[in-house]
Parts: C-alpha cells; sequence; structure tokens
C-alpha cells in the first residue's frame, strides 16, 4: 500500500486556501501551512504562488524544510523543478547541464525540447513528496501545465548500488513512464522517451506508477496494483527532433507530405476504404441519423472542413461544436447520434468531457488523434489515428493536415459503408487524396514567395483572412495560426458576412487573406475581393493557378495545384502556415513557444 499523505501548502505570498481546496478535490488530505512549525502534521509540502524555485531557494526554504528533513526517516525533501514536472527527493544538486543528483541517485533530467532550465521555470505549484520511501516524486497536474508549455521531461534512474525507485503520480495532466534495464524513465510526452524505449504506459489520471530499472508498477490511489496497458510507439526519433531546420514549426510544416502519406498508407485497399479500428457493423453505420462534431482550436477548423465532406458525400446531417460550448447547451443525442472527438493531443480537457458526456447519453464516439494511448482513446468507441508523428511546435500544422485527411477518408467511408456515393466517385476522391502529398510538395515551393510577403506585412497590426465554404475554415485556421505565434490580431471572417460589420475594420493598408479555391461561390467571393480593394486593403489571395481574374485583383498572390473542392483546404492552409510562421520571425518571436500557450491544454 502506498499510504495517502498529508500535504502541506505553503506559500510565501498570495493565498493557499484555493490551493488547499484543489488538492483537496483531488482527494488528496490537504493543510495551510503558516509556520515551520506546523510542518509536523504534514507529511509533505506544496509550494504555491507563481514563484520560481530560486525565490523559496533566496527564501531559505530549505532551512524552513529542515524540521521536515529531520522528522522523516528517509531524510526528506529537497525541491527542484524540471519543466512543467516538480521533483522532491533526499537530494538534488545540480551538476552538468541535464544531470542531477537525486536522493543519491543519478539523475538524467533531459530538458523540455525547447531547452528550458530549471531555475527560469516559474511554476504555479511546486509540488513535493512523500513520507514514503521514494526517492523521487514526480507529479504533473493542470496548474503546472498551465505554464510549462512543450513539456517533454524525462528522468532515468541509473544502475548500480543506487539503484531506487521514482513514484509518478498523474493528476490529469499526462504521463508517461516505462522502463529499461538500466533506467525508469518518466516523461510528459511520448517524444521525450524515444530514444530510450518503444514502450511506455500513459498513465490514467490518478494513478501511481512506481518505477524501477527494467519495471514499472502501477497502482491506484488506494495503492492497488492495476493492469494498464503498454503500448508500443512506432514514432521515428528523428522526428522528435530539430534535423537541421530552424524551429520545429517550420521542420512540421515541411514534413506535411509524409504525414499525409502516412495517415492515408493502409486505408485504402482494392478502391475500397478499410479503416480496421472503426469496427461498427454495417447495420450500426447505416442506423445514424446524424453526426456532431465537437473540437477545439485548430482541430475546430478540421472539424469544420470535415462537416461539408460529410454532408456532402454521406447526405447526413452534422452538428459542428466547440467542445468547450457542446455540454452546455443541452444537446439533444441518442443511440443514432455518432460523436466525433477531434483532438491532435489527445488530451484536451473540454474535448475529454465532450466526448464522455456524449457517450453518457447514447451516442457512439469516435475519436480523431495523433497519440496513441492518450486519454481520449480510452474514451471513445472507435479511435481514428492520423499518423502525423510527434508534433513539437505548439502551433498545429502537420495534425491539422492529416485530420483533414482522417476525416475526409472517414466521411468516404460512412458513404461506403452506407451504400450513398456512387463508388466510382469514391475512388475518384481517393485517386485525388494520393496525389495530395505531391501537390502539398510543390505548395512548399511557395517558400520563398510567402517569405516576401511575410516581410512586406510584418508590421501590419490587423488582418483580416475571409473565405466560404471548406475556405471559411481555412481562414480561421489561417488567422488563428497568425495571432497565436505573431500576436498580430486577425480576425477570420465568412466573407459574405463581412459586409455586416468588419468591412469597418477595413482601411487602407490592412491586409486582406482571401480563399478564392474550390469554392461553388467562386464570383461571389471575386466581389468581396472588390469591394475591401476599394476601401484600400492590400489582398494576398490564395487562387487557383493561371486564374486572370484573381491576378489583377492580388497584391500578392500564391497559386494552387487543383483538387476536388472539398480537398482544397489541405493544400490552402499550407501558404498561410508559411506566412504566419515567417511573420513571427520577422517580428523576432519564436514561432515554437508562443505565449501563454500550451501543447495540451489539460484544463477546462
Ligand atoms: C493552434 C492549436 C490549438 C489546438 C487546440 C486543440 O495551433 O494548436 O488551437 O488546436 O488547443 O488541441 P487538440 O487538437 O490537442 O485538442
Amino acid at each position: 500500500m502506498i499510504a495517502q499523505p498529508t500535504i502541506g501548502v505553503f506559500a510565501l505570498q498570495g493565498d493557499v486556501r484555493e490551493h488547499v481546496r484543489m488538492l483537496q478535490g483531488a482527494g488528496v488530505t490537504a493543510l495551510p501551512v503558516r509556520r515551520p512549525s506546523e510542518l509536523a502534521r504534514v507529511d509533505a509540502l506544496v509550494l504555491p504562488g507563481g514563484e520560481s524555485t530560486t525565490m523559496y531557494k533566496l527564501a531559505g526554504i530549505f532551512d524552513l524544510l529542515e524540521p521536515l528533513r529531520k522528522r522523516l526517516a528517509g531524510g526528506m525533501p529537497s525541491l527542484g523543478t524540471c519543466a512543467g514536472m516538480i521533483m522532491l527527493a533526499d537530494r538534488i544538486e545540480s551538476g552538468i547541464e541535464g544531470q542531477e543528483t537525486l536522493g543519491g541517485l543519478d539523475v538524467v533530467v533531459r530538458r523540455n525540447a525547447f531547452g528550458r532550465q530549471v531555475d527560469s521555470f516559474e511554476s504555479d505549484v511546486d509540488f513535493v513528496g512523500f513520507d514514503a520511501p521514494f526517492h523521487a516524486l514526480l507529479i504533473r497536474a493542470p496548474w503546472v501545465e498551465k505554464v510549462g508549455e512543450g513539456v517533454d521531461v524525462l528522468a532515468t534512474v541509473a544502475s548500480g548500488p543506487a539503484v531506487g525507485r521514482i513514484v509518478a503520480v498523474r493528476q490529469d495532466s499526462p504521463i508517461i513512464v516505462g522502463a529499461t534495464e538500466g533506467a525508469g524513465l518518466v516523461a510528459s510526452g511520448i517524444p521525450a522517451l524515444l530514444a530510450y524505449t518503444r514502450d511506455m504506459i500513459p498513465l490514467e489520471n490518478r494513478q501511481v506508477a512506481e518505477i524501477k530499472p527494467g519495471r514499472v508498477r502501477v497502482l491506484d490511489f488506494e495503492g492497488d496494483e492495476v493492469n494498464a496497458e503498454t503500448i508500443h510507439v512506432e514514432w521515428d526519433l528523428d522526428a522528435a527532433e530539430k534535423s537541421g531546420y530552424e524551429d520545429f514549426m517550420l521542420k512540421e510544416i515541411f514534413e506535411q507530405p509524409e504525414a499525409v502519406r502516412n495517415t492515408m498508407r493502409g486505408r485504402v485497399k482494392k478502391g475500397r476504404i478499410t479503416l480496421d479500428e472503426v469496427t461498427w457493423s454495417g447495420a450500426d453505420l447505416a442506423a445514424i441519423s446524424k453526426v456532431v462534431v465537437v473540437a477545439c482550436g485548430t482541430s475546430y477548423h478540421s472539424g469544420m472542413a470535415a462537416k461539408h465532406a460529410i454532408e456532402h458525400y454521406t447526405r447526413i446531417p452534422v452538428e459542428l461544436d466547440l467542445a468547450s460550448e457542446f455540454r452546455y447547451r443541452d444537446p439533444v443525442l441518442d443511440a443514432h447520434s455518432l460523436v466525433i472527438g477531434v483532438a491532435q493531443s489527445g488530451e484536451t480537457a473540454d474535448t475529454l468531457a465532450a466526448v464522455r458526456f456524449a457517450r453518457e447519453m447514447g451516442a457512439k464516439v469516435v475519436a480523431v488523434t495523433n497519440v496513441v494511448g492518450s486519454s481520449i482513446t480510452r474514451d471513445a468507441d472507435a479511435v481514428l489515428f492520423t499518423h502525423a508523428g510527434p508534433e513539437i511546435g505548439v502551433a498545429a500544422t502537420k495534425t491539422f493536415l492529416a485530420q483533414l485527411v482522417a476525416l475526409n477518408l472517414f466521411a468516404l467511408y460512412l458513404a461506403q459503408e452506407r451504400g450513398v456515393m456512387d463508388p466510382a466517385k469514391i475512388g475518384e476522391t481517393i485517386d485525388a487524396m494520393r496525389a495530395l502529398p505531391d501537390q502539398i510538395e510543390e505548395v512548399l515551393t511557395l517558400q520563398g514567395e510567402v517569405h516576401r510577403a511575410a516581410k512586406r506585412y510584418a508590421s501590419a497590426r490587423d488582418f483580416i483572412f475571409m473565405g466560404r465554404g471548406v475556405g471559411m475554415a481555412v481562414a480561421l485556421e489561417g488567422a488563428l495560426k497568425l495571432k497565436e505565434i505573431s500576436y498580430i490580431h486577425a480576425e477570420g471572417y465568412a466573407a459574405g458576412e463581412l459586409k455586416h460589420g468588419a468591412i469597418a475594420l477595413i482601411e487602407e493598408g490592412v491586409p486582406v487573406v482571401a480563399i478564392l479555391t474550390g469554392v461553388a461561390l467562386y464570383e461571389k467571393m471575386l466581389g468581396n475581393v472588390s469591394e475591401v480593394r476599394a476601401r484600400g486593403a492590400e489582398t494576398i489571395l490564395i487562387a487557383p493557378r493561371n486564374d486572370e481574374r484573381a491576378c489583377t485583383l492580388a497584391n500578392e498572390l500564391f497559386e494552387m495545384p487543383v483538387t476536388k473542392p472539398l480537398l482544397t483546404p489541405i493544400l490552402d492552409t499550407i501558404p498561410l502556415q508559411l506566412l504566419a510562421y515567417f511573420v513571427a520571425k520577422e517580428r523576432g518571436l519564436s514561432p515554437d513557444k508562443p505565449r501563454n500557450l500550451a501543447k495540451s491544454v489539460t484544463v477546462e
């Protein structure tokens, strides 16, 4: 049994009560600690308050901990943080960068992908240890996640006489554990472990792992052993490195041809779409009377494009919901509803809550995700993996394209299984999808042109993006990408809506990006472009190749190869990803780690 410790909460400033309540809410016995004498009542200490470890050190927190250290036979605790995880051990000595001695064990802490330093990490909560013979306790929780984006942390326990164990606790935020012959491993994400093992266990919420070299034991909070599933990860290690690119985001944009190939791989056999992971019977699929797509952020935009595809191919009505809104609008769901939860990370709290809610309401749930073993895979009846490989950059790029491909495949699959689409038409669409990786390569050759445009508009104060139909999803995605990494105000709009208000924002020199490909309403779209030009806008057009009319209306023109109208977002988004990237670079910003954002949003 792992004894439930009593956790004390101590802060140099601010109110500790909220943190006490948070821990109590998580089923932990917690008390506020106001003076050193009160330490005797607790087994461990949490230090909240947005103050860095350095500050605690300066404030003599280690002296304060002395009584506790004495009281605990094992000699506890020292405190360290490492990029999003908090460590506590008998002793932590900072040594060579990336190496620490933890509780008498040799521990290698690999910094997160961005090389964040221990002491510069400002954490809201530093979590601390147990009165148990644990050499180290690592905990990840949402309030840590909030400030620790891109947290890939690895602790290995070396073999030898000092072999000990690490205990890791999952409280909402993902935590992945594994072991090799010589080491126990803990990380916040799969990529961090790839250099060491391909077999790993994603902990479920409120599970505790005891990790030793060669062995992982998973327990629940009652201390009972749990039969946890080990997953085997195929991701290529190179994919988690920058491989000569300046930033992960740029590398991931250029990996898109391969990502799309991998999403398609093995899913079309003899002209038929086979989705092995979707095991519903033909009768089950025939009984679906409506589809609801739920997602957040970029995934919501792929859902928006999917709505068009599913309705067009299958004639099943599709609702699209922001996952954060879905549960609260009292949606109508029953056993004939199919809910598609889209989340590249598979950990987005709102999307998880939405799919759980849908299942409780009796709906069928399919998850579209990039991460094997992620939480959403456990909450869905079926899972469609996007197989885009690890995405480290905070801004979603290749996972977005892979989602679009997976969702189009799924839409075609539904149409095929329900027998509502001419097989020849399905075949034509599949052929068009097969051509996409080469076409993406072609679009990527626009890099230089997009860079030039980015230089021209990098100091703009506002951007407007507009499109119609699936082009609207592209417009929203283009605006999101730009605002999240360049911090320029950008609005994505349905082009036809502009005249109902937003056109008032157009003045001399405002860049307006318009998506002209694949729209049935092409003429109307040209009209919208003319309207904004007449008011002084600079127009950046994503247009079909050799389109003379678009040419005359453009300040900047990016010409796209021809594909099926519903597949155009898979190509049209790319120049906008590049535009956002280069604008951010021109403004001296780091595209991989935009302020205030995290790769997995595990808080609602
Ligand atoms: C934008 C971005 C976010 C995510 C959103 C949902 O580039 O990455 O908007 O798309 O946080 O994340 P997932 O797909 O993991 O649910």
